[in-house]
This record gives structure tokens, sequence and C-alpha cells, in this order.
């Protein structure tokens, strides 16, 4: 209530006004049936199965979710009208007794680059495809429909996946506006996966998936207080995804617990012909059984976790965050871990550099040539080239709001010519990084994962092909959500998701946003 009676709150004032209203609702409506806000995935199958729930009281709830919190969180981009439809037909199947597994009837939010063949547009958030048609749905978007999942709308993103320009804050894109972290008064949700992020933080829908090419899952949910998982590239097929780069990205679940993130992330790896090559080489990753084998309580035990503490924490200067980063190392050593402490790597200060490692350059060239040919195969679009993009915020610019935020990024990656030598020496030195920076720590100190404070690690996984989890690890001083990053080497998901578990069961961090209940 303070936030309202504070004198010369200025613009922000209305804004939290009505989130005031908005949050006096949210809270009747949670109070008012099942304790659903913050129920995992198990738990919501639990109460399809003993009849206290169905999905499409859980859609309605999400919907109600959604009219009071979005307005001010703006994370949902667009709701489906063919949700309630689907959950349903979902209800229907389970009571004839037809189970489709884990996600069957459960509400998941795609940010908005993933595309989808329905009622939904696929815009990156940009106006510039507003009225685009896709082909199909995107591969990971066929196995959760096969896998029974409620598809509940789209998340907003930062626009363009932040390749219009760096001076764009996380979180913005022209269609949503600026999304808003639940727990930080006008905080800063990061980019680009920032609605998938903030929307299951603030138990706006059930789970959701989020895309990385370098930080834009694994920022967003340590910002948020919720789990990430960023996929070794190719474990789930990008087909149908707005690309930027065929080298890094990578499709992954944003959830609020590991567990939930692991039964999206089973429904969405193998095998794709429409993303034939790094599928082709991921599927052999899969193990046999699925991930959820690796859910145990005692994950932490006989693991090597090797700590890299420069230059992540060096800018740290929060007792409660330095404290609790220590505390975190001894909930290793007490699962059975080996901690190997005070770790480097090779040349971090030019992989940190996205333009002395080359990263940049090249991702601009490999934005082009993917951006241009998702834009040809569309079966119908406003725009057909990077250049027609460009020329459409031009002639918008009130739409795109031209006079606040630039496009110098999209127009430096026009001026690209495709792959040529130099790109190719960017790339060859980017894999020498990775191989004698990353993967040489790993196997010196023959570690099961990295541990890095914040996401700040992210260009260190990303530019390799690494995967990552993210794990809530505490507030700061202030109430701002931190994770920590769990890196390891190309497709050791099983042991990431041991360790993440075990951490998150043994220290049990994550809390709601004060948003959601606490007025
Ligand atoms: C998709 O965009 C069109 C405008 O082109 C709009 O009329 C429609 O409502 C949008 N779809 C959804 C589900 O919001
Ligand atoms: C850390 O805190 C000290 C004392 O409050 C201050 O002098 C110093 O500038 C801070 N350092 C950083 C990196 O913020
Ligand atoms: C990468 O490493 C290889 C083998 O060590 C070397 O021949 C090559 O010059 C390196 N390339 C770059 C761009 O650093």
């Amino acid at each position: 209530m303070a936030v309202t009676k504070r004198p010369n709150a200025g613009a922000i004032a209305p804004l939290f006004l009505l989130s005031t209203a908005a949050l006096i609702l949210a809270c009747a409506i949670a109070t008012s049936h099942l304790p659903i806000e913050e129920a995992t995935v198990e738990q919501i199958q639990q109460a399809f199965a003993q009849n206290q729930l169905t999905s499409k009281q859980l859609v309605n709830f999400y919907f109600d979710q959604i009219r009071a919190l979005n307005p001010l969180l703006r994370g949902v981009l667009e709701v489906n009208p063919d949700a309630l439809r689907q959950a349903e037909q979902a209800d229907r199947e389970r009571a004839a007794g037809r189970s489709l597994g884990d996600l069957h009837g459960i509400p998941i939010l795609l940010k908005d680059g993933i595309g989808t063949k329905d009622a939904l547009n696929t815009t990156c958030g940009s106006y510039a495809l507003l009225g685009s048609v896709v082909a199909r749905d995107a591969g990971v978007v066929e196995r959760l429909r096969s896998a029974g999942a409620v598809i509940l709308g789209k998340a907003s993103q930062s626009e363009w996946y932040n390749v219009r320009s760096f001076s764009i804050p996380g979180g913005w894109c022209a269609r949503s506006g600026q999304a808003v972290n639940p727990y930080v008064e006008g905080g800063n949700p990061c980019g680009s996966s920032s609605g998938s992020a903030v929307s299951v933080a603030a138990n706006m829908v059930a789970v959701s998936l989020g895309t990385e090419t370098d930080g834009s899952i694994l920022c967003p949910a340590d910002r948020n207080s919720v789990v990430g998982i960023k996929p070794t590239v190719g474990l789930t097929s990008r087909a149908g995804v707005i690309p930027i780069s065929p080298r890094q990205d990578t499709i992954g679940p944003i959830c609020r617990t590991v567990s939930d993130a692991v039964y999206v992330l089973e429904a969405i790896v193998g095998y794709d012909p429409r993303d034939h090559e790094a599928t082709k080489e991921a599927a052999g990753f899969v193990p046999l059984g699925g991930y959820k084998q690796f859910l145990k309580r005692d994950g932490l035990r006989g693991k090597r976790i090797g700590v890299v503490r420069s230059p992540f924490l060096d800018s740290v200067n929060d007792s409660t965050v330095l404290t609790a980063f220590e505390l975190h190392l001894k909930v290793f050593r007490r699962g059975g871990a080996t901690v190997v402490d005070h770790l480097e790597i090779a040349e971090i200060n030019v992989i940190l550099d996205p333009f002395k490692s080359g990263e940049v350059p090249v991702l601009m060239a490999e934005f082009k040539v993917g951006i241009n040919q998702y834009l040809e195969e569309l079966i119908e679009s406003p725009v057909r080239s990077l250049a027609d993009i460009i020329a459409f915020n031009i002639n918008n610019p009130e739409l795109e709001n031209m006079k606040e935020y630039a496009q110098d990024l999209l127009v430096a990656a026009e001026t690209t010519n495709g792959i040529g030598e130099q790109e190719v020496g960017a790339i060859q030195l980017m894999e020498n990084l990775s191989l004698e920076g990353f993967e040489g720590l790993m196997k010196q100190h023959q570690l099961d994962a990295m541990v890095t404070f914040g996401a700040d690690a992210a260009p260190v996984l990303a530019m390799g092909g690494y995967p990552a989890i993210s794990v809530p690890a505490g507030y700061d001083g202030k109430g701002s959500p931190f994770g920590i990053a769990f890196g390891g080497l190309k497709g050791t998901e099983p042991k990431l998701i041991e360790i993440a578990y075990a951490f998150e069961q043994a220290t049990n961090i994550r809390r709601p946003s004060k948003l959601q209940c606490e007025i």
C-alpha cells in the first residue's frame, strides 16, 4: 500500500494503483478454489486424477490471473482463443481413461518467436510480422500438441531477440511494451525470454518455453526466480522458430521448479527432419527412459562441481548474496559433491567480449541468412526480407517507437554478406576458445558441472552449444532474485538435472513474488 501513497511517484503511480486492485483480485481468485498458484505439474496431474480439478478450470484460472496481473507485468502477448477447447478435449480424453502423459491438459505459454499454425501470431514482438502466416507448427509445438499440452498463448519477449539494438531495455517489444519483473518495482525482467519467465513467476501459466542464443533463457530465469533449462544445441528442434544462429539457438523450458522444467524438456527433445543436422547429432544424447529418472534428491552425491567465481562474482557487493553463495557451496558438499573452488576459464576476457570473440559479427551474418530464409518460407507476410523489416520500422515510427529505440543492429546485420572468410575465422576462434576454455576446464578437473553466479557466464556456454540450468539461489538485500547456473559438456543434461534438482530440494529457495497475495 505504501507505493500508492508515495508522494511524487510520477508516471509510475497509475501503474501501481492498477496493480493494487489487480492484487486483491488475484488473491480472491487464488483462495476461492484449490491452491493452484505455485502448483507443480505433478500436483496438477494428481488433482486431475482425483477429480479435484479440470484442465478447463485451470485454463480459466490462468485467464483470470492474466486479466488481473498482465496489465502491469506484460508477460503475455496473446492468449489463445482455442485454449479452452483444447482443455475440454484433454478433460474428455482423461474422463475416457486415455492419458497422453505428464503434460496432458497442462497450459503452456510459448515465446512469441516460436511458430504456431493457429489463431496466434508469431512475430518476435514486432508489428512487422503481424499478420504473417507460418506454414506449420514449430517442431517443438508439434511435440507439445501430441503430448496433450494446452497452448495458452504467446509470451512477450525482447523484440527480435534483442538484435534490433543493444540500447533497447530487455523485455521490451513494440507489441507488448515493457515487461516488468514481478519481484522488483519497475524491475528489469531481462531478455529475451522475458515474458516466459515473468509469466510463470507470477503464476499466469503453469509452464513455458523460451529460446536462447546467448543468455536468453538463463538470464530471465535468474532475474525472475524461476528455473531455466538451456538444452545442448540440437537436443530440441529449432524448425519453425524465428532464428538467429544455427550454431547457438536452442529451445528450452522456463518453469517454477526443476521437475516442471524436466517434464517439459522430456516432451520436446528429439530428432526432427526439418532441423536434420543438429537434431540428428544430438538425438544420441537422449537417455533411454528419458529425463525424469534424474530427478533424484541425492543427485549431488559423487558429483564434481567446479566453481568459477571470477569475474562473475567480482562486482557483487551485497553481503546477502555473497553469504548465500558460500552457503550453497556447503549444500553441495553436504550432498556428497566434491567442490573444486576458485577455477578460471582460459581467455575469459575474450570470451565475454562479443566483439573480441567475434560472436556479435558472426551472429549478425547468421541472422541475416536465417531471417531472410524464414521470411521467404512464410505463407503470407507483410515483410519478406531483413531489408523489408528495416523499411517497415522506418515507415512505422510510432508503432515501433523509433523515436526512443534505434535499429542499429538490424542495419548492421543487413550490411553482412553471408558466412565468408571473416566469419569462418571468427567461428574457428570461438571453437578454440570453447575447447581451450570451458571444455579444457571441465576435462582437466574431471568436472560434472561448472557453477557460476547469475547468468553472466552465458557466453561461455552459448558459443560452444553447451547445456546449462539456472536455479533460484536467493534474494538480495533489496529483494531482487538471483540464481546460480550449472553448465556442462554437450549432452550432460542428466547430470545437470541431478545436481540442479538435488540443490533445489535441499534449499527450497523460490518464493512467490509479493505481487501475488501479500497485500
Ligand atoms: C493476431 O493478429 C491479428 C491482427 O493481424 C489479430 O486480429 C488477432 O486477434 C491476433 N491473434 C490473437 C490470438 O491475438
Ligand atoms: C562495494 O561497497 C563499498 C562500500 O559500500 C563501496 O565503496 C564500493 O565502491 C562497492 N563496490 C562496488 C563494485 O560496487
Ligand atoms: C584454432 O586452433 C587451431 C588448432 O590449434 C589453430 O590451427 C587455428 O589457427 C586456431 N584458429 C584461431 C582462429 O584461433
